[in-house]
């Protein structure tokens, strides 16, 4: 017998306003067919000017909760995986506590960018395994757009603004690779890297600053450093690539996705896309891609997936979990 985190809820919100390529044709020297062919994006949410980061996860949070037919008070914590939280402080997550009308347990944001999800993931299973909690609401939700230079190209037209939620519970399994829950995870970073991706302001420079990337830097590290640790997490949990039912990556660029799966030697039918539709959420896109590949029928209890991210610091990392 093993203690397992199953995901018991996944729920995502998304803001109304949604942003095709060819708005950024009006202002910027760009094409709808060089974002489509260089990063695979079509489309991109946006939050309304009074909308912010917690206001998107409660939403995620509330669909998450009602997909497992559960209530606030069931959870016990809530970890909210963001680098664009409404204020410096309080966490996001305890913003959403309150918003969900939760008055116990404890809740807090983790911060590793795009990896954001996996980590908190990743943390949110330590706490159930070590008896710390026993429900666990794991959100991933950002607000990009607030950190965007609009004058420059290269970086404003691949990123959007959303959220996604699942609840993780403690269950009993076998202790084998056949138990529904989280089998394993492996976690990165390398702060040497910062200067690939970053935001060139915060709290201690007194300024909000503006997200900078040198994108094809970060490309030539992600499909080798995603590969690796996707196949390191299998390998943890004694499986490998051709058990592997979805890999659901971190959507920053469909040329990423295709290179990782086939370094994998895993066909895109194996795949969930959603980056044409939702462009880069940072961490809210794992979250988002499992809530949306549940909702085309992609997803389905048992199903072994694979998630994949990497982002700023460099941070990456991967959770291999049975649906
Ligand atoms: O989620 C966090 C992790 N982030 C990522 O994973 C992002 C990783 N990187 C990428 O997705 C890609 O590198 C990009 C989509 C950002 C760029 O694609 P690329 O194939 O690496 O292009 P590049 O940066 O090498 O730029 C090629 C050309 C440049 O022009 P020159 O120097 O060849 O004349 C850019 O100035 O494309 C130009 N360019 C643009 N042209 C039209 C850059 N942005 C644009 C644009 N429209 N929006």
């Amino acid at each position: 017998m093993a203690g397992r985190s199953v995901v018991v809820g996944v729920g995502h919100y998304l803001p109304e306003r949604v942003v095709p390529n060819s708005e950024f044709e009006k202002t910027l020297d760009t094409t709808d067919e060089w974002i489509r062919t260089r990063s695979g994006i079509e489309r991109r949410h946006f939050a309304a000017d009074d909308e912010s980061t917690s206001d998107l996860a409660t939403k995620a949070a509330e669909a998450a909760l009602a997909d497992a037919g559960l209530a606030a008070d069931d959870i016990d914590a809530i970890i909210v995986a963001t680098s664009t939280a409404d204020l410096t402080f309080p966490s996001a997550a305890t913003m959403v506590q309150a918003r969900l009308g939760m008055t116990k347990g404890f809740a807090f944001d983790v911060q590793a960018v795009c990896a954001g999800f996996v980590f908190a993931l990743s943390n949110a299973n330590a706490l159930i395994l070590s008896g710390q909690a026993k429900r666990v609401l794991v959100i991933g939700a950002e607000t990009f757009s607030r950190i965007m230079d609009w004058t420059d190209r290269s970086t404003c037209v691949l990123f959007g603004d959303g959220a996604g939620a699942l609840v993780l519970e403690l269950q009993e399994g076998a202790g084998t690779s056949d138990d529904r829950g989280i089998l394993a995870t492996d976690l990165n970073s390398d702060g040497r890297y910062k200067d690939l991706l970053y935001v060139d302001g915060g709290v201690s420079t007194q300024s909000t600053g503006h997200l900078r990337m040198q994108g094809n830097q970060v490309f030539r590290h992600a499909v080798e450093k995603l590969t690796k640790t996707a196949e390191t997490a299998l390998g943890t949990a004694g499986l490998g690539s051709a058990e592997v039912d979805w890999i659901v990556p971190h959507q920053a660029n469909i040329r990423i996705i295709q290179g990782t799966a086939k370094k994998m030697g895993l066909p895109m039918d194996k795949v969930v896309v959603t980056v044409q539709d939702h462009g880069n959420t940072s961490a809210a896109s794992i979250p988002l891609a499992l809530s949306v590949g549940k909702q085309r029928g992609q997803i389905k209890s048992g199903d072994l997936i694979v998630t994949e991210a990497i982002g700023g610091g460099l941070a990456w990392g991967a959770v291999v979990l049975r649906w």
